[in-house]
């Protein structure tokens, strides 16, 4: 693909793309806009350099893709409900992200993309996996396709979310957390690629499955989605902001730098009902 206003460069064959040329601060002109949604749409995820926006920038740069999703449990900070924290330090008992996941496939309308800016990152480590749901999918046998098509997973929040942000004040005693029953290959609205729609920390179990054969099949999806294949790996820098699109990517941060900081907000844009 050609891009006039942006310059992109892959970082694998199957997922991911370095952009550069652009200022993220700024409102995105028309084309900018345009172009930005076409990498992304094609890349599956993108990585940005030197990129200090603001909390209102940052909003301002998903909304232009879409309504923000509000977060089930994660307290926000004052005045910006919108905002997902990911912050972890020497007190931390969880990160964000530490298990293969999209965000919050629990919702019955899962988010479609997420846009994380961290602003303080640990000397080395604090990495960010992202796999491609689609190469995924792509490498399956044609008789295990056939199998999966039709099939549908419990994917539940009170696994994930029950008692996480207590210590940040997100007392979740009289919450009832989202659960959503999606369908294990769901086809993207924008490309028409089939995609993996399960994942380690949401799916609870195969609905059209006896117990036992559904946590096989899930099991053995899990350590397929999860073959360096498919993947990118990004090490990020202050200031460096990657967005992803969730019907297509599964990610996964790895928390290696334990006492360090790391540091940022997320924005997280409102989807639709897997298909
Ligand atoms: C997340 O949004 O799951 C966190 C990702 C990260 O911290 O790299």
């Amino acid at each position: 693909m050609a891009y006039q206003s942006i310059t992109v460069r892959p970082c694998t064959a199957n997922i991911g793309a370095e952009v550069d040329g652009i200022d993220l601060c700024k409102p995105l002109g028309n084309q900018q806009f345009q172009e930005l949604h076409d990498a992304w749409m094609a890349h599956q995820v993108l990585f940005f350099r030197n990129q200090p926006v603001t909390v209102e920038q940052h909003k301002a740069l998903g909304r232009k893709f879409g309504d923000l999703h509000i977060h089930p449990g994660s307290p926000p900070p004052d005045g910006h409900p919108e905002i997902l924290v990911v912050h972890a330090d020497g007190t931390s008992k969880h990160v964000s992200g530490e298990r293969w996941h999209t965000d919050v496939s629990c919702e019955a309308e899962p988010p479609m993309g997420s846009i994380l800016h961290l602003w303080q990152v640990p000397e080395v480590g604090g990495d960010t996996l992202f796999a491609s749901m689609y190469a995924a999918y792509d490498a399956l046998s044609e008789r295990m396709k056939t199998y999966l098509e039709g099939l549908t997973a419990v994917h539940s929040g009170e696994q994930v979310y029950r008692g996480r942000y207590v210590a940040r004040g997100g007392d979740d005693s009289h919450k009832v957390y989202p659960q959503a029953v999606h369908p294990v290959v769901r086809t993207h609205p924008v490309t028409g690629r089939k995609t993996l729609y399960v994942n380690r920390n949401f799916t609870s179990h195969i609905v059209d499955l006896p117990r036992d054969e559904g946590k096989a099949v899930l099991e053995l999806l899990y350590q397929h989605c999860e073959k360096p294949d498919f993947q990118t790996r990004f090490k990020w820098q202050p200031d460096s902001i990657a967005m992803w699109d969730n019907r297509c990517v599964q990610h996964l941060a790895i928390w290696d730098y334990y006492p360090q900081v790391r540091s940022g907000y997320r924005v997280t844009i409102k989807g639709d009902r897997p298909k």
